[in-house]
Order: C-alpha cells, then structure tokens, then sequence
C-alpha cells in the first residue's frame, strides 16, 4: 500500500504544485485556454488552469521522480525497491537479488536525465488530467472551484498512469508494468486510498492559507 503511494508521488507532487507556484509567481497567471468560453457561455477551461500549473507541474514531477531513483540503493522491504525508477548504482539488490532487470540495471546505471523526463510527462500528463476533467466541468456549468466528486480526485491519477505508460520507454524495461501490475494492490489502493488523501490534503491547504476553498 505505502509502495504504491511512493511509486505515484512525481503525480502526486505534480498535482500539487500548481498551488505552490502560483504563491511564487503570482503574475503569471495566463491561463490555458486563452480566456476563450465555449458555445455554452462558459470559459472552455477556467482561470485556474494557467501555464504556471503547467511548467511547476513538470518540473516538480522530474525532481520527485529524480529522488525516488536517488534513495533506491537503499531499500525499504515492502516499499521501495533497489531499482525503483530505475537508478541503482550500487544497489543492494546486487547480490541477493535475483532478479534480472534489477541486475540490468545494476550493470548499466540508468541516465538521470531520462529519469527526470519520466517525471515530467507523469506530472504533465496528471495535470492534463486535471484540466480535461475542468474542460467537463465548465460544460455541466461548474464554476473554477466548485466541488465534482470523485472526479476532482481521480482525474489525475488516470492520466498520471497513463503518463507513465507513455514514458514507460524512458525508464529500463519492464519497470513501470512490473510497478504497476504485480501486485493489485498497488492500482487498488491508487483509486481508494487517493480521493481520501486529496481531501485531506486541500483541507490542509486551505488551513495553512495555500487554497481558496477546503476541498
Ligand atoms: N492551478 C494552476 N494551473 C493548473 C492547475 C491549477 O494555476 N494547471 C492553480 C490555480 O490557481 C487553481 C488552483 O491551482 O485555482 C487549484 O487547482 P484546481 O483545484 O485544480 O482548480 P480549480 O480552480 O478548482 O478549477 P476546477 O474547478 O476547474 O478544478
Ligand atoms: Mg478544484
């Protein structure tokens, strides 16, 4: 259960980040659909969904999954493995391990730059998630910040998988579907476990002055 919150956290931090930049850069605030409203009167996309959302996204969703592959050498049974993200130079995998694309990896440490890009789509892509969920949202006349359960909560983690099947080349071979698939709990607790952690979450955030309504 912990693994599969720590294997998604560049989607996770990606989500958040937009949050985050817009307190550090406050004026750039173009939004994505260029302000442009549909044939229903309504914004296509909204004001929440600027480029800053876009690019703190990505480049937060690079830097977690960067430091994923930097603790790996050092596993927690059950949680992190010696090659999560791909990145293990001297992993203690090594020899106990018998398994064949942990010594792969072993053999070639992989490039952190292309570890980095993984990140970047994954947190892209979860916020392409979030924005095709408020593209739905204005068309049923939602208002930016009004609340759509479950779908607030679940729009990213869909697209954040599906991001990292995109990026799946990046990464050594096999890693994202062995990640993902071994083991049911891991999607399992992606779809249960989320909605919960994103309401507590934007509570949190809404407590501490980050976000303009609780949820
Ligand atoms: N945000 C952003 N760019 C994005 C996504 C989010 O700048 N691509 C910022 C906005 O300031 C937004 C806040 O993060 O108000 C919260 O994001 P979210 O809840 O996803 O947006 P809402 O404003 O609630 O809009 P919607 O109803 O479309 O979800
Ligand atoms: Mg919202």
């Amino acid at each position: 259960m912990l693994r599969a919150l720590w294997i998604f956290l560049p989607a996770y931090a990606a989500n958040m980040a937009p949050v985050f930049i817009a307190k550090i850069f406050p004026g750039w605030t173009a939004p994505v659909d260029g302000g442009r409203v549909g044939k229903d009167g309504h914004r296509l996309l909204g004001a929440g969904k600027t480029w800053r959302g876009f690019v703190g996204g990505a480049l937060l969703g690079g830097m977690v999954a960067l430091g994923i592959a930097l603790v790996a050498p050092w596993p927690i049974p059950g949680v992190l493995e010696g090659w999560d993200y791909g990145y293990a130079p001297d992993a203690p995998c090594s020899d106990a391990s018998g398994d064949r694309i942990c010594q792969t990896v072993l053999v070639h440490p992989h490039p952190p730059p292309l570890i980095f890009l993984f990140g970047a789509v994954m947190g892209f892509m979860a916020l392409v998630g979030d924005a095709v969920k408020s593209y739905f949202k204005r068309r049923m006349g939602k208002e930016s910040g009004a609340p759509w359960f479950p779908f607030d909560q679940l729009d990213f983690v869909v697209f954040g998988l599906l991001g990292m099947l995109i990026a799946s080349p990046l990464l050594p071979a096999g890693w994202v579907l062995h990640a993902l698939l071994d083991d049911w709990v891991v999607l399992a607790t992606l779809f249960v476990l989320t909605p919960l952690l994103h309401l507590l979450v934007n509570r949190l955030g809404y407590w501490l002055g980050l976000k303009k309504v609780p949820w």
